[in-house]
């Protein structure tokens, strides 16, 4: 050791704060979350009366001067107020989100330390680490030891690289006559992941579903054989562990058997359900999960840490790298020689990355998997117990039980048409979200306007799906009130 000055806060280099800023800004931020996160319950569901204007009024040119960073917390903590409480427990709306505080931590961690983990020889420990996450999935699912895979922002992107090496593994680089084949219910993704991949609109065969929900086997089948009489090739099957619409999840075994007869890559979209498989309702319903050549499943979903984590897991990662392997001249030595140490760039589309593995791997290392498992298993009881509710409340019709976590349902009385149904409905998702104690939203199935309430959030207990059920109830009361 010399005994050089502390490099940090010297007036001279601004940038590098001193170890008393740091501390300062540490804890000047735990000074608001705490109370934040403490207040989740408190906070209105969704609430952004004004975003329009706030937004509008947080317009500047580049500050040419400093302010004190407790002035920019503040306005952070104030701006935030305007905004759907994803994290909160009246988040019942989409695919809820999670946002474990471990996480966090983790990521102050990875973005302090700032190392390298794109290139496992810049930092062979921590690539470990995230490889290790990768590991754990596959095992979740009962992928063989040839599986491989990588963490990405979210679904989507893993959707995208599913796509690209099942086209890299099935079609040469002339590949326009290719054809995918999904439910009618599959998640959007799906679809813009394969014009991303190059695929005109018209090469994606949307197949119908049955009265579940779940892609329609025969109609499947028949479709491919359409295609491959007009000399198209198909050659990749989407299925959806747990569609965003309904949960629905197509029979994976069926679709495994399928994809392997005709030779096909079989992608199972599992970025909402993929997690249940830790769960024993989940593992019976998610069977053939661990079929599908790929599978996407999303930590920033079931695994409840923060927005910006997903994953892509592979049956033979062999695959992974052959479709995004590209090497050049400046880039460090990238190993070879050992199976199981992983380059993250040779087999996914980013070079720089945030250390993403660290946010997932803390809370599972400080918990141990089955608090997961446990949560989960919670939320399955909490969707079958609203749904039981529902099911009983007069003027109310179940169009889908909850096959994960998310039931759909709409208002509906003898004699009603589709429209009035559809308009009655709007109004009581609308009544229900006044109430501002849960935040639902509505989709359609066929020209059916249903509610869906999809429980996720590790926040959601019993409370608050009693909340949701007495606003559900006072403003159906409200409304029938309104027409006599
Ligand atoms: C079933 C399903 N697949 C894919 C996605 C896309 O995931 P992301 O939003 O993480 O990109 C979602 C998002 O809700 C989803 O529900």
């Amino acid at each position: 050791m010399t005994d050089r000055p502390s490099p940090l806060g010297n007036p001279e280099h601004p940038l590098e704060l001193s170890a008393h800023t740091m501390r300062a800004m540490v804890e000047q931020a735990m000074a608001r979350i705490i109370p934040h996160i403490e207040s989740l319950p408190d906070q209105p569901a969704a609430d952004t009366s004004g975003g329009e204007a706030l937004a509008r009024s947080l317009r500047e040119p580049i500050p040419q001067q400093g302010q004190p960073f407790e002035t920019l917390f503040d306005d952070i903590f104030r701006i935030t107020r305007t905004s759907f409480t994803a994290s909160g427990p009246g988040y019942l709306a989409y695919i809820p989100g999670g946002g474990l505080f471990h996480a966090a931590v983790a990521d102050l961690i990875a973005d302090a330390i700032n190392r390298y983990v794109g290139v496992w020889a810049a930092a062979p420990g921590l690539a470990q680490l995230e490889a290790n996450v990768i590991r754990w999935f596959c095992d979740m699912v009962g992928y063989p030891a040839s599986a491989g895979g990588f963490l990405t922002s979210g679904g989507s992107l893993a959707n995208l690289s599913a796509v690209v090496t099942a086209r890299r593994t099935h079609l040469a680089d002339d590949f326009l006559r290719g054809t995918i084949y999904t439910s009618n219910q599959v998640h959007h993704s799906v679809l813009k992941a394969a014009l991303l991949a190059g695929f005109p609109t018209g090469n994606i065969r949307s197949v119908p579903v049955d009265e579940d929900f779940r892609m329609r086997l025969d109609a499947l089948a028949d479709r491919i054989a359409v295609d491959r009489r007009e000399g198209y090739q198909p050659f990749l099957v989407v299925g959806s562990a747990g569609t965003t619409n309904t949960g629905a999840v197509d029979d994976l075994t069926a679709l495994a058997d399928i994809a392997g007869r005709e030779n096909m890559w079989f992608h199972a979209d599992a970025a909402y359900g993929g997690f249940f498989v830790l769960t024993d309702r989940g593992r019976q319903r998610l069977a053939g999960l661990e079929r599908a050549d790929s599978l996407s499943l999303d930590p920033h979903k079931g695994l409840f840490v923060p927005y910006g984590t997903g994953s892509l897991l592979v049956r033979d990662r062999e695959l992974l790298a052959r479709a995004h392997g590209v090497s050049a001249d400046y880039m460090p030595a990238i190993q070879h020689h050992d199976d199981d140490l992983v380059d993250f760039c040779e087999i996914s589309p980013e070079l720089s990355r945030p250390f993403r593995g660290l946010r997932v791997w803390l809370p599972i290392k400080m918990h141990g998997i089955d608090v997961f498992a446990r949560a989960l298993d919670e939320k399955l009881d909490l969707s079958h117990w609203i749904t039981d509710q529902l099911e009983r409340v007069d003027g109310l019709e179940i169009l889908a039980r909850p096959q994960l976590t998310v039931t759909a349902f709409r208002v509906m009385r003898p004699g009603w048409s589709v429209d009035e149904a559809n308009s009655a409905t709007r109004a009581l998702l609308d009544a229900v979200n006044r109430r501002r104690r849960v935040y639902l939203t509505g989709t359609m199935l066929d020209e059916r306007f249903v509610i869906r309430i999809c429980v996720l959030s590790f926040r959601t207990h019993q409370d608050r799906m009693e909340m949701c059920l007495e606003d559900i109830v006072e403003a159906m009361d409200d409304m029938t009130l309104e027409r006599t």
